[in-house]
Parts: structure tokens; sequence; C-alpha cells
């Protein structure tokens, strides 16, 4: 029998009939939100889903899906994700890096611009019919050219937002991570490793790109605003939870920073309803990968993905490395 999968949301058409080509499919083109009691009823006889990062997948999950041998995110982050409980369950998790690199970097950088330029502050401000004079000081900002950019995150991203700052833009770029990068990464990069404390307090703009673990909740809160610049904005395109969104808005109401970009929020799509009444914060709903052919090489590689391994070919992008053990004890009891 063809193995048995679920697309657990709405997704291209053209990757549905693909994905139907080699399994029995279950698809979701109506994009019902489904509770995790709903997932795991319709995943409880599924070989494979396809995921995208808004459902929770853990132990509780995989307990109640016996045959699933296969989760293949569309997404680069996968917090979403008990990477051990799928270990432990012998199941394979998939994610789609590298295709969505250079479209996130574009946007982080669009967000920056339009931060430290006011432009989402200064469209409302001419649709409000406010616009009436010239002033001297009228929505002005801060200069990207030649200003200190900061990093906090280096993988592929950030080192797109790296090249985008030092090649494009003449900025001095700074940067901090777990472990610091070649030499030769570096120099194509123009970025210098400093401590998380010079990070913050030299950068005159500072990006997050860090994907999201238990030790990286609140990497930014109180004590971390108040060492950046009075004049500093912060770009969050990495994921809700790395910053304390509360601590946030309170710093941008008594202008401890300048301003904010946020495309990732705590609790999403709830958002703090502080920021909602900040003029200082640029708010998209997290669609830094949201360009109609990057989508399209997402879902294509979360495809591949579920389309190799269920064919015994092995995973392209796995993000861990199953547990043999229950794999066995599941195709015996098949
Ligand atoms: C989006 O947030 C992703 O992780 O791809
Ligand atoms: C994360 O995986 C990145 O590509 O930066």
């Amino acid at each position: 029998a063809r193995p048995r999968i679920l697309i657990t949301r709405a997704i291209f058409p053209e990757v549905v009939q693909r994905l139907s080509e080699h399994f029995d499919v279950e698809a979701n083109q109506a994009d019902a939100i489904w509770t995790p009691a709903e997932l795991a009823a319709r995943l409880a006889d599924k070989d494979g889903a396809f995921t995208t990062g808004s459902q929770r997948i853990d132990a509780a999950l995989l307990a109640a899906c016996p045959r699933l041998r296969i989760v293949a995110n569309m997404a680069v982050g996968y917090n979403n994700f008990d990477v051990e409980a799928l270990t432990r369950a012998g199941v394979q998790g998939t994610n789609t890096p590298d295709v969505l690199t250079e479209t996130t970097a574009d946007f982080g950088f669009a967000l920056l611009m339009a931060t430290a330029r006011r432009m989402a502050e200064a469209e409302h401000y001419l649709r409000a019919g406010q616009w009436t004079t010239w002033r001297y000081d009228l929505l002005a900002g801060a200069d990207i050219h030649a200003s200190t950019l900061g990093i906090l995150g280096m993988g592929r991203i950030g080192q797109g937002i790296a090249r985008r700052g030092a090649h494009g833009f003449g900025m001095n770029v700074i940067y901090h991570n777990r472990t610091r990068l070649n030499a030769a990464t570096e120099a194509q990069c123009r970025a210098r490793y400093v401590s998380k404390d010079e990070l913050l307090r030299s950068a005159d703009h500072l990006v997050l790109v860090l994907p999201y673990t238990a030790e990286a909740h609140h990497t930014i809160g109180a004590p971390e605003l108040a060492q950046m610049k009075p004049s500093a904005t912060l770009v969050n395109i990495a994921r809700g939870g790395i910053v304390d969104d509360a601590a946030l808005a309170e710093a941008l109401r008594q202008r401890r920073i300048a301003a904010a970009g946020l495309d990732v929020f705590e609790g999403e799509p709830q958002v703090h309803p502080a920021l909602l009444d900040l003029p200082n914060v640029v708010l998209t709903p997290h669609i830094a990968s949201a360009t109609v052919p990057t989508r399209r090489a997402m879902a294509d590689l979360a495809a591949d993905n579920l389309i190799a391994f269920l064919g015994g070919r092995g995973a392209l992008t796995p993000v861990n490395t199953p547990d043999a053990a229950p794999a066995h004890q599941r195709s015996s009891a098949n």
C-alpha cells in the first residue's frame, strides 16, 4: 500500500498534486486550524506529516501516532518540534534551510530600513492627513549607511544580512554567536566577532537571527535593552520569545531605545497590546520568508523530504537522527 500522509495546512495545489503521485494524501486545503486533539486524530493512521511552524509536535502527539515515521516542517526554524521526543519515538524531523536564506535576509534588511527611517509611521502620518508643511525634524530617523550593524545569531541568514550591510551600505558589521565563524567566512561578511555585551553597547542597529531554544528565551529583556544606545533600533526576524515583548514595549515607550521592527511575537498571532499603541515600532505578521518563489521552494523541499524518506532514500535536510529501536518495533507491529 502507498504510504499515507497528512498535510496540516493549505498549501500550493501543485505541491498537493505532486505528493498525491506518491502517497495517499489527506490535505487541508480549507486551511482549518486544528486543535492538538484533532491533529492527533487525523495523524493517527499516517506515515508522514507535512507541517508548518504552527503545529506543536511533542511526545503526547507522537504517542498517539504509532505509524508516523517523518514530520517535514515547511520552515527553517523547528521550535515547534520537541526534537528529543521525535528522536526517541524513532521519527525523522526535517526543515527547509537554504532555500529561504536570501529572501529572509532581504526582509530583515527591509525591516531594518523601515524601522530606522520611520517608514510605517510616515505612511500613517500622510494617510491621516497630518502632512501640511515642511519641518526640519519631520520624521527624522537614524542612518543606515556607515553605521554599526550588530547581528546576534550568525547562521546563514545572519551572514546574508551582514553581507548586505557591509557590501551594500558600507556598514561596520559586528556579530555575536555561540560559535565564532571561521576567518574566511568572517572576511566574506566583513564582520567582526564581539562579546554579547559589546554587541549590545556598540550596535546602532541590532538584528536578531538566532534559533529559538530554551536557552534563547528572553535573550533580549530589560537588562539587555538598558545596555543599548538610546538611538538604537532593534529588529527581530527570528522567533517570538527571544525578546521579552513587555520589556521591549516599556523601553520603546520610555525611549530607552529609539525604535523596533518586529516580524515575530511572543504568543503570536497575538501581539502584546502595548506594542500596538506605540508609534516607534514597525510590526509585520511573520512574513520574512514570504515571496512567492521562496514559499514554493520551501513547500517543494518539505515535499521532497517526504518523498525521499518514505521512498527509503533518507531525508534531504534532517534535523535529527531518529533512534532505530522504536522504528523496528513499529514496523514489526504493522
Ligand atoms: C519561519 O519562521 C521559518 O522558520 O522558516
Ligand atoms: C538558520 O538556520 C539560518 O539559516 O540562519
